[in-house]
């Protein structure tokens, strides 16, 4: 547990509706425990999120962003997985570049039937940004 005066991060989560939303699933129903923080976006693939999306959240005011897909091989758009972790790595140096914390950023590979992976994912990606504290980008856009 971090002591960041009780901060409590907002994070923006991007789902695969064929993988990683069916996992968030089986782990409600598994009664596995993950944080509320997390406000999970479905989309059909994680390819289908452009990039603008996940810096629209980081500088709207949330304090993390994680992309998740299909594990390699599962896409059902074939590539797509591929496509969006080479656009991640891209944005995070970018984001490393400017002196931004790209550690904001995560991107996962969660099938449908890791729900406890989906937990440890978000419990862990959560503890993170809450020991990182606020993002310091805050609401520069003012979206
Ligand atoms: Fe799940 Fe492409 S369909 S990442």
């Amino acid at each position: 547990m971090s002591d960041n005066n009780g901060f409590e991060p907002t994070i923006v989560g991007y789902f695969c509706n064929w993988c990683t939303y069916a996992g968030a699933d089986l782990a409600g129903s598994s009664r596995l425990q993950y944080p509320h923080n997390v406000r999970g976006i479905r989309v059909m693939c994680s390819s289908s999120v452009d990039p603008m999306y996940l810096l629209r959240a980081l500088f709207g005011g949330a304090d993390g962003v994680i992309l998740c897909g299909c594990e390699p091989g599962d896409c059902h758009y074939i590539s797509g997985n591929y496509k969006a972790r080479r656009r991640m790595m891209v944005l995070k140096t970018v984001l490393e570049t400017l002196g931004l914390e790209g550690d904001r950023l995560w991107m996962r590979w969660i099938g449908a039937p890791d729900g406890p992976k989906f937990a440890k994912t978000m419990n862990e990606f959560t503890e993170l940004i809450r020991e990182k504290g606020p993002n310091p980008l805050g609401t520069a856009w003012n979206v």
